[in-house]
Formats: C-alpha cells, sequence, structure tokens
C-alpha cells in the first residue's frame, strides 16, 4: 500500500556559493525540482520548497585565497548572482537562505551538540597532513599531487577533477600543500566521527530492502555503497572557515562542510517557519524528497540518513531522485574550465527565453545516464518543437477565432465524433503525465505534454476551419471551440515545465491559474493564491487573481474549460525562431574558451620546462640510484585509465613498478623495452599494488610522457650518473 503524505517538503541541493550555476546544474536538480513543486501545486497539494546557498567548504577558502579576498566576500557575492539567476528562471524557492547565516550557524552547531552529548560520534586521533610553513592542517583539497588512476598532476586530495574518481590524500603521488607548495607532513589530530558502521544494517533494511522503488541509479549507488562495508566518516575539519566544532577541544576546528550542509534543509525551514517547521520535519505525514546530483547521492542517501537516525526525531527522504551528468558539446562540464553555459549569461543572452532553456534542459535530463547539451540541438528543439508544434498550433486556433467569432470562444454547434476522439486522447496523455511526473520521469512526461500539442496540431490540420468555414460555419464553431479547449489545457500541462509560456497563453485566454499554497512570506502568511496576468507565473504571486476561471490540474481532463462567449485577447506568440547567428554567438564563446584552455595549458607547460628546481648537493644527487632496466611484463591495471603494472629486470632484481604512462603505451608497445628505472626510490602502494621504484620519462610541451631509452642495449643495472 502506498503511504498517504499530507504535504510534500522539497529541498534542492545547495549550490556552493563559488561559483555561479551552470546548464548540469539546472538539469541535474534545479529544472526537476521546480517541475514536480510546480506540479504538485497545481494538483492542489501543500508544498515547501527550500534551497540556500553551500558557503562553507575549503574550495570556498582557496578561492577567496586566491582572489585576496575574504571567504565571506566570495559567498556573498555568489549567492546573491545564484538567487538572482534562479529567479529569472522562474525557480522560486519558498526560501533560499545561505549556511553562512546566524539561524544555519545555530542549527547546525545544535546538531552536532545534541549528537555529540548522546554519545553519538567516536573521536579519533589520527595523522593528517600538516603544512609547517604555514602551520595549519590541510584539508583533503589542500594537498595536491598526482592522481594514481590517471596520472593527472594536479589532482586533489579529495578527488581528481580529470578522470572524477574520489581519492584520499594518501592516495595522492608526491603531494604538495596548496598553500605554500612545501612538502607536508603528517601531524597528529583529533577528529570526530559518524561511525557508519553501525548504522549499516539499519540502512541496508531501509533504502535496500525498504526502498526498491528508487531509481536504479540511486539504489545501486546505495547497494555498491553498503555492500563494500562503511566505515567511520570524520564530521569535523582542521578549518577556519564553517561552523565552530561547538565541544570541548575543538577549538580551531570547524563541522565538515558535509555536516552542516544538509542541515541546511532544516535550518532554512526554521528560518523561514521558526514556528510551525517541525511540522516539516518530524511529522511522518510529510514527505520529503531530496533533488541532488548524482556526486550527491552518498551524502543523502547514507551520511544525513544516518545523522537523522543518530539525531532520531526527524523525518527520512520518502525518495532521491538524483540524476546523472550533462556534459556540454561532448565535454564534461567544468568550472575551473569555464567549461559550461553559466545560466546568469543565458538570461542575459536569451531574453525572454527562459523556457527555451527549461524545456531543452528537462527534454535532455541526464535520468538515467549523462547526456550532452548541444546548442544545435538547442536550436532545434527550439524552432521544430516550440515554435513549429506548440506555438504553431495555438498561434493557428487564438488567430481563427478572432477571424471568424470575434475572438470569442464560439459555440459547440456540431460536434462529431473525431472531436470526442481526440478529447480522450488527451485524457490519456494527462494520465500518462501523472504517473511519470509521480515517480519523477520528468523527461517522458513533456514528451507527453508536447503529444497534447501533436494532437491539437493535427486536429486542426485534419479538420481545417479556415477551408470548412468557407461552407459550414457551425462546423468551424466547433472546431475552433475545441481547439480553444485544447489550448486552455496546454496552459495546464505546460504549466510545471514552462510557466513563462503557460502565462503568456492563459493571457490569450484569459484566465488564471491555481497555484497553490506560497509560504514565502513565512510563518501565518500562507495563503491559496493564484498566477495573474503580467505578474509572472515564475513570480509565483500571492494575489488573488481577478480572473473568473482558475484551472486546476484535474481541469484538464475536464470537456469544457472555456464556456461559450468568453473572450479572449489577440493572439501573442508564444516562441520566436531562433536563427543560426545567435547559436553561432554560443559555439564562438565556447570555441574561445577551448582556445584560451588550450594556451593556459601550453603556458603551463612552458613554465614547467622553463622552471628549474632548487639547488641540490652532491651528496643529495649521489643519493639516487638510476640504473637501466628491461621491461619483461606489462600489464593494465584493472579499473584505472591511466596506469601500467610493469614486471622488470634491473639486473639487481625483477620487480614491480605500477608507472601512470597507459594513456601514452599498450602494454604489448612496451615490453622488450629498456628503460631507466630509479630503484631507490622507498615502495608506495598504488591501488593494492607494492611499485618499487619510478620510471624515468620525460614531458613533452605537449604534455605527453615518453620513456627515457639508452641509446644502445646496455646491460641491465648499469648505472646512470
Ligand atoms: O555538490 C554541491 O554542490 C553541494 N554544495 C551540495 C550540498 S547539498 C546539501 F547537502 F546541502
Ligand atoms: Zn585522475
Amino acid at each position: 500500500m502506498e503511504k498517504k503524505f499530507n504535504r510534500t517538503l522539497v529541498t534542492c541541493a545547495l549550490p556552493y556559493a563559488n561559483g555561479p550555476v551552470h546548464i548540469g546544474h539546472l538539469a541535474g536538480v534545479y529544472i526537476p525540482a521546480d517541475i514536480y513543486v510546480r506540479y504538485l501545486r497545481l494538483r492542489g497539494e501543500d508544498v515547501l520548497y527550500v534551497c540556500g546557498s553551500d558557503e562553507h567548504g575549503v574550495p570556498i577558502t582557496i578561492k577567496a585565497k586566491k582572489q585576496g579576498i575574504s571567504p565571506q566576500d566570495v559567498v556573498d557575492k555568489y549567492h546573491s548572482i545564484i538567487k538572482n539567476a534562479f529567479s529569472g528562471l522562474g525557480i522560486n524557492f519558498d526560501i533560499y537562505s545561505r549556511t553562512s547565516s546566524k539561524t544555519h550557524n545555530k542549527v547546525a552547531s545544535d546538531f552536532f551538540k545534541k549528537l555529540h552529548d548522546e554519545g553519538k560520534f567516536i573521536t579519533k586521533e589520527s595523522l593528517q597532513y600538516y603544512d609547517e610553513e604555514s602551520k595549519t592542517f590541510l584539508a583533503d583539497r589542500y594537498i595536491t599531487g598526482t592522481c594514481p588512476k590517471c596520472g593527472n598532476d594536479s589532482a586533489y586530495g579529495d578527488q581528481c577533477e580529470k578522470c572524477g574518481s574520489t581519492l584520499s590524500p594518501e592516495e595522492l603521488i608526491s603531494p604538495k600543500s596548496a598553500i605554500s607548495g612545501s612538502i607536508p607532513v603528517k601531524k597528529n589530530t583529533k577528529h570526530w566521527y559518524l561511525p557508519l558502521d553501525k548504522y549499516e544494517a539499519w540502512l541496508k533494511e531501509w533504502i535496500l530492502d525498504g526502498h526498491k522503488e528508487w531509481k536504479s541509479n540511486v539504489y545501486g549507488q546505495c547497494k555498491s555503497w553498503i555492500d563494500s562495508g562503511l566505515q567511520a566518516r570524520a564530521v569535523s575539519r582542521d578549518l577556519d572557515w564553517g561552523v565552530p566544532v561547538p565541544v570541548e577541544g575543538g577549538e580551531g576546528k570547524v563541522l565538515y562542510v558535509w555536516f552542516d550542509a544538509p542541515i541546511g534543509y532544516i535550518s532554512n525551514t526554521i528560518e523561514l517557519l521558526p514556528q510551525t517547521w517541525e511540522k516539516w520535519w518530524k511529522q511522518d505525514d510529510s514527505k520529503l524528497v531530496h533533488f541532488i546530483g548524482k556526486d550527491n547521492i552518498v551524502f543523502h542517501c547514507i551520511v544525513f540518513p544516518s545523522m537523522i537516525k543518530a539525531h532520531s526525531d526527524l523525518i527520512l527522504p520518502d525518495n532521491v531522485p538524483a540524476n546523472e551528468f550533462l556534459n556540454l558539446e561532448g565535454d564534461k562540464i567544468s568550472t575551473s574550465r569555464n567549461w559550461a553555459v553559466w545560466l546568469h549569461e543565458y538570461l542575459e543572452d536569451f531574453k525572454g527565453q527562459e523556457d527555451v532553456l527549461r524545456y531543452v534542459l528537462c527534454a535532455n535530463a541526464p535520468e538515467t545516464k549523462d547526456n550532452d547539451f548541444t546548442w544545435k540541438d538547442f536550436q532545434q528543439r527550439n524552432n521544430s518543437e516550440l515554435v513549429a508544434i506548440l506555438g504553431n498550433f495555438v498561434n493557428r486556433a487564438v488567430v481563427l477565432t478572432h477571424k471568424y467569432f470575434e475572438g470569442k470562444v464560439p459555440d459547440n454547434k456540431r460536434p462529431e465524433a473525431i472531436d470526442e476522439q481526440v478529447m480522450s486522447e488527451i485524457n490519456t496523455c494527462k494520465e500518462t503525465m501523472e504517473r511519470y511526473l509521480s515517480t519523477y520521469h520528468f523527461r517522458d512526461a513533456l514528451k507527453e505534454a508536447m503529444n497534447i500539442a501533436r494532437i491539437g496540431n493535427k486536429y486542426i490540420s485534419d479538420t481545417e476551419p479556415w477551408a470548412m468555414a468557407k461552407t459550414d460555419m457551425d462546423r468551424t464553431a466547433s472546431i475552433l471551440y475545441n481547439c480553444l479547449q485544447i489550448c486552455a489545457k496546454l496552459s495546464i500541462a505546460f504549466e510545471a515545465f514552462l510557466p513563462f509560456t503557460a502565462e503568456k497563453l492563459r493571457n490569450m485566454l484569459n484566465v488564471g491559474i491555481y497555484a497553490g499554497q506560497d509560504y514565502r512570506k513565512g510563518e501565518g502568511q500562507a495563503s491559496e493564491n493564484f498566477y495573474t496576468e503580467n505578474e509572472g507565473a515564475a513570480l509565483h504571486s500571492s494575489q488573488s487573481s481577478s480572473k473568473e476561471l482558475i484551472l486546476k490540474w484535474d481541469m484538464l481532463a475536464e470537456k469544457e474549460l472555456l464556456k461559450s462567449g468568453h473572450k479572449i485577447e489577440k493572439a501573442e506568440l508564444l516562441f520566436a525562431r531562433i536563427e543560426d547567428n545567435a547559436i553561432e554567438a554560443q559555439i564562438k564563446k565556447l570555441e574561445e574558451t577551448k582556445i584560451s584552455n588550450q594556451e593556459q595549458a601550453n603556458k603551463n607547460m612552458e613554465e614547467q620546462l622553463e622552471a628549474q628546481k632548487a639547488e641540490i648537493s652532491f651528496e643529495d644527487f649521489e643519493k639516487l640510484d638510476i640504473r637501466t632496466a628491461t621491461v619483461l611484463e606489462a600489464e593494465r591495471v584493472p579499473k584505472t585509465d591511466k596506469l601500467l603494472k610493469l614486471k622488470i629486470d634491473t639486473g639487481l632484481d625483477t620487480r614491480t613498478i605500477v608507472s601512470g604512462i597507459a594513456e601514452y603505451y599498450k602494454p604489448e608497445d612496451i615490453i622488450g623495452r629498456q628503460i631507466s628505472v630509479l630503484v631507490n626510490l622507498a615502495p608506495r602502494k598504488i591501488k593494492g599494488i607494492e611499485s618499487k621504484g619510478m620510471i624515468l620519462m620525460a614531458r613533452q610541451p605537449d604534455g605527453k610522457m615518453k620513456i627515457i631509452s639508452p641509446e644502445d642495449t646496455l646491460t641491465n643495472g648499469a648505472t646512470i650518473g
């Protein structure tokens, strides 16, 4: 039996306030959430829609340091860019607050303290990287080095942005401090940990048995985390930007950003509804849904629920419909490489075409796999779907009504069987849409809405009211009566997807729409409200509509929405064609980004080539034992792109070396080759394999690595120096 809920709390991942929002964020998280919220409200359900900026974490402090400003300056700037951009796209949360707020600080701090006082944490002393030059512990992000998986030499201690692997600082090859560039040392420090292992059995039952209906990408990720065994996770960090650890011994430490950020959903609710927030977070007739991207799954399905379980009196999410990633023109979207379409820039470049982006991002949403956004597809979808199907149908219906019936809904004078059939097809679309929307299949739901427009288009083309008007005005009246009913239905069906367009359409039809509860004014102010003309559906108007007819979701199935004689306004184009020059300008912008990234990479390479390392003594040099060796065997290290496992004959012994050269050499190309090896490098474990020594490689200006081989075949073990 499906559980009956009385209200729905929808949260969207709090975006980091260290950069603007791009189309990847929108397609993955915010567009689907907005569609869901608008749909539920249109159905008359009670919904609270919460988001805000995630303003803590190391990347923000790194950005501040680089720019010579404070972290607060960084987040102030991006918080307002992000907030404005969301509302420009019609995404209007009931509250969009921030984790640097006082309320959040207190709520997160109290949450930690409660868990601490109830003994829900364990503490551990551990050796952490410490920068002796800048006298600070180094958060994972502050350590850079070579990725053991792909050989990228600017990987972070928590993640490699090139191959996307999650890392720990210990795995980095040649770690360096990102603050001073010095080689960090290990020093003891104490931290608080949430023992996730204790929640493993419960998580198994709650997710793996209890939520089999979750999207397969989400369920699969949870299963793989749980099956590989959960470990205690540190919930504090040595850092001075964040919510201070509020217990003894917490000086100089803050809550880990992933501990405090999800609490932001609660603190933002409290900030908006200080008296009634508990109704949303504590009553089990409240449904909690987290909209997130796939990189956030573990935090929302494993870590935050374990925190909630430990806290014991808050509700758990009913669903976490995470999406995969959106790529841009075939490449991974990257903030640092500026490879993105930024929302605030789109809104500037495509004024009045907000819904086109909403449409394309939903139609292409990476719901089950990563997807690609291309500007050509964007243009094509606008011109051949929005303009040619939806816009064209509405325009024909409204223009002909003015032409033949003075802008009034005509009488249904002479119905025919085809009319009934068309309306019944639309009813089927409505039911299909409901099924898709309630199970988070927004792409399919949008296709179905578009099918209603297709049905309308076919109906008007088949019945040809412009031709009929020459011979049979009664039948013409019926046809246009039906076309206008379909227009009204379209304004309902598209309200959640294309709110700006749906509003324009309603204005033409002279009707209002039910917009559900509006909590944006906070406590006690929530009231039923209606979108009215010229106020922007996107603005989520709180004024009552002056319109006589207020549309609601269920009316999509009604036969007659607009009564005969109802006056409609003049036709206004819903969509404009997007011409080649607008698309070429966007493609050019991306090409310029590519060129400037390439130039930067070349510059870095030149700098590397030019950069001389600090002088060393002859004694230091003499410590290096470099010898000739021969590769006996070579194979790829499983689950890595760049690593080869080599068995080599050093003349002294036969040993294994793991080397990040798979990008440049296939195993078969390297077997039998003579190489130069630093043989007395201390052994290291790479991907669980003990690697003894290092092959000497030369990096070319284009970044490619080449083996340094002797000119003639030499005896293995010959010393180089
Ligand atoms: O990945 C991100 O952008 C995070 N800032 C999301 C945080 S979601 C929540 F926990 F607040
Ligand atoms: Zn990597």
